[in-house]
């Protein structure tokens, strides 16, 4: 029988690539729990919903009497951790929910497994691997890298929120022997990623030509990972991380906004050269800036990088290109987007499971 295994968050960006990973290159069988927010969208699994080891439970990690209720059903060998409010500006207009779901979700889905690990006969087994961020180590200056002995200095309610589960799954491991590993990765992008966040709202404004937003003077600089090299970073992590360690991720690549923001507009003009003959960087539109606008991102994965051997496949260049590709060819995902017609997908597609 093969081995069952949590991931948390799997309808969103990231955990939808992992669950693809997992469902068709393992033998695990995957149990998907998202409570299904405004992130959650199941038409990110369209590909592998039928797959005999892939199952959706739609579940909040702050209800324990379910999440307990789901461990004592599938007694599962491990839990990925990616659940999460994950947009840094709705954390800064609304930091409730990034309290709730960050901070106490991840302490009860800790204790949940706790729960479930203490009553485990063979306990060699189980690892909890807690998905965070590098937003957690602060901002940098001009040189320097984060890495696993960066201090933590959060910024935003987002990062604080991420900042204190990290705290708090570290602390299970050192206080009750528990078995954890986290990883810290920098800015994903890629497939399926929801139209908020900076690389797919640009891809998507331009397809429509609406006015694309830098915020400030777009010299902010983020360190980009295409989401299937973070994704198969997180398996080595789950397969071969050393518990109570933890894992930064990153490809080394540096770009500041109005670079990225740059490239897209560039790769349209080629492959999809606007009707009235302007280009795309036309639409750049300079507007107020972030609050409390972290300045610069970079990871050392130094660590991953040995003793894992993770290494990424994509570089920024091939990464972006094959994104931009994505969202012209799958207009329908983000029109149901768009729309809200991907939040009726959990009706029309499992209603009678
Ligand atoms: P996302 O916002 O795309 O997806 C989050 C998912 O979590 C959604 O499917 C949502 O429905 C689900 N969810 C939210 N609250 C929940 C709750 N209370 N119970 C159950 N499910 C809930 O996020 P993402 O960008 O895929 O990020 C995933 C994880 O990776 C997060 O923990 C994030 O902090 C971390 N991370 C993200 C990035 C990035 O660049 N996006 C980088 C490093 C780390
Ligand atoms: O570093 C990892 C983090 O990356 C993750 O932990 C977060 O979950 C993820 O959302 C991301 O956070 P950022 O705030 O870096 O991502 P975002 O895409 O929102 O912004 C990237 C940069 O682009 C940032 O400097 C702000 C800027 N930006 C963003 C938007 C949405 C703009 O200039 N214009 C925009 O419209």
């Amino acid at each position: 029988m093969s081995k069952c295994l949590f991931v948390t968050g799997g309808a969103g960006f990231i955990g939808s690539a992992l669950v693809r990973l997992l469902v068709n290159n393992t033998k695990y069988s995957i149990i998907n729990i998202d409570k299904l927010t405004y992130a959650g969208n199941l038409e990110s699994l369209k590909s592998i919903e039928n797959s005999p080891n892939y199952s959706f439970v739609q579940a909040d990690i702050c209800d324990s009497e379910k999440i307990n209720g789901l461990f004592n059903k599938y007694k599962p060998s491990g839990i990925i951790h990616l659940a999460a409010e994950s947009h840094v500006d709705r954390s800064i207009t609304g930091p409730n929910e990034f309290i709730q779901t960050n901070i106490v979700g991840t302490y009860n889905l800790l204790e949940c497994a706790r729960t479930y690990y203490n009553s485990l006969g063979d306990k060699s087994d189980f690892k909890f691997v807690h998905v965070s961020t590098d937003e957690v180590f602060g901002s940098l200056g001009e040189t320097g890298y984060f890495s696993e002995s960066t201090s933590y200095d959060p910024r935003s309610p987002y990062s604080a929120s991420k900042a204190s589960s990290d705290l708090l799954v570290r602390a299970w491991f050192h206080t009750y022997n528990f078995p954890i590993v986290i990883t810290n990765c920098t800015n994903n992008y890629g497939p399926y990623h929801f139209p908020e966040k900076l690389i797919p709202l640009i891809i998507n404004n331009a397809l429509q030509l609406k006015s694309l937003p830098v915020y400030g003077n777009g010299k902010n600089i983020r360190d980009w990972l295409y989401v299937d090299d973070h994704a198969r970073g997180l398996l080595l992590a789950f397969e071969c991380g050393t518990i109570g360690e933890s894992y930064c991720i990153g490809g080394h690549n540096e770009r500041n906004n109005i670079q990225v923001v740059n490239t897209i507009c560039s790769i349209l003009d080629e492959l999809k050269p606007r009707v009235d003959g302007k280009r795309y960087s036309d639409l750049i539109t300079f507007v107020t800036d972030r609050q409390g606008h972290d300045y610069r991102y970079a990871m050392d994965p130094s660590k991953i990088m040995r003793d894992l051997g993770w290494k990424p496949l994509e570089d920024f260049d091939s990464g972006i290109r094959k994104t931009v590709q994505w969202f012209l060819d799958n207009k329908e995902w983000v029109e149901h987007v768009q729309s809200g017609d991907y939040q009726k997908w959990i009706n029309k597609n499992y209603e009678n499971r």
